[in-house]
């Protein structure tokens, strides 16, 4: 078991990262002193440890469709019918949309009660549920409305890992291929355990230098302006880690352009991106133009076209990158159709298992 602590100045926990972790969780809530929980899950009762306290059980369903204040406002009113006090304690069991959406619900209510996050997603444990941003969709947009709420702890229990689809392990893996562009070693080869608890480490660090967003904690969003763009260009047939995997390998591309990195840093984005079973090629539906449109859009984008691109310094965000330089960079990038990026992710995905047993 690997305990990676987050240390901010006014709140400390520590992300817990192993098979087994999840049995954990009664000791936390008798640390929190918290005489009821409410355990939010998107996943089977047998999934969900005890908490040591008397308990109610909510299911809920992972996904986008339920990420909305609706559900907030559903849920804050089962922890009314209750009894759920500030004291007590709120528990997300499931993927990335179910620690934000049930973050949320704990951050509002009684303004603020304890959360502890079951991630049991890849994505959900490398990224999502560390580092307390929560937030819900809104019709004109994701994540548009939300709060910073850290968590009191993150269980990221291994053993969740073993059931997941192979594309569902793929968006994790886009993260923590990232990783390798933003500070991290070399995390190929190595154990998942061990890359999780990497890419775990390297975003606690940014978030204690940034808990807010308004800094370095861009880093995190290494590949994701390309990447946020085609997932809505491909209306999510892209998911989000296969998307930013693109968004890498075009990053190395673009720094390329703007004479930041060499031809063989470009290139080792393409490899590590490859190593992961990501594809790492633009699907040729998606068309230029269209795609520099949807950048412009992006929330990270606060004048003009900006990227987190790797250079001499590292890492960092490059504000008003020339239209012109990103619409020629994305048309040196390789194209296949969007069914074989799809397919080439999932052979890609049981080729990078069966390499790692
Ligand atoms: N997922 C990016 C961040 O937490 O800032």
């Amino acid at each position: 078991m690997t305990s990676v602590p987050l240390r901010l100045r006014d709140h400390s926990y520590d992300v817990l990262i192993g098979p087994g972790v999840r049995t954990s969780l009664a000791e936390v809530v008798r640390r929190l002193g918290a005489r009821r929980a409410v355990v939010v899950s998107a996943r089977p009762e047998s999934w969900v440890p005890d908490t040591g306290v008397e308990t109610l059980l909510l299911p809920a369903r992972d996904g986008e469709q339920d990420k909305t204040l609706a559900t907030v406002e559903a849920l804050c009113g089962e922890f009314v019918r209750f009894g759920l006090t500030r004291s007590d304690v709120v528990v997300s069991c499931g993927g990335g949309t179910t620690t934000d959406v049930v973050g949320l619900a704990a951050a509002l209510y009684h303004r603020g009660v304890p959360v502890v996050h079951l991630p049991t997603s890849l994505l959900a444990q490398v990224d999502a549920s560390v580092g307390g941003k929560t937030a819900v969709n809104l019709p004109a947009g994701k994540n548009l409305v939300g709060a910073y709420w850290q968590p009191s702890a993150v269980l990221c229990d291994t053993d969740y890992l073993s059931t997941l689809p192979p594309r569902e392990k793929l968006n994790g893996l886009g993260e923590i291929a990232r990783c390798h562009f933003i500070g991290a070693a070399d995390l190929r080869g190595l154990p998942p355990a061990e890359q999780i608890a990497a890419s775990v480490t390297l975003k606690a660090r940014i978030v204690e230098m940034d808990e807010r967003d308004t800094g370095v904690r861009h880093l995190l969003n290494y590949g994701h302006t390309l990447g946020h763009a085609l997932e809505r260009a491909t209306d999510f047939a892209l998911r989000h880690g296969e998307a930013v995997a693109v968004g890498t390998v075009f990053a190395g591309v673009l720094a390329g352009a703007l004479g930041r990195i060499d031809q063989a840093r470009v290139e080792e984005h393409r490899e590590v991106v490859r190593y992961y079973g990501l594809p790492t090629a633009l699907p040729v539906e998606a068309d230029t133009a269209a795609l520099v449109r949807l950048m412009r859009h992006d929330k990270k984008a606060i004048t003009g076209l900006a990227f987190v691109l790797d250079g001499p310094k590292g890492a960092e965000l490059v504000s008003d990158v020339p239209q012109e330089a990103v619409a020629h960079a994305l048309d040196r990038m390789p194209r296949a159709p969007l069914a074989d990026l799809v397919g080439e992710a999932v052979l890609g995905a049981s080729t990078t298992d069966t390499a790692r047993k």
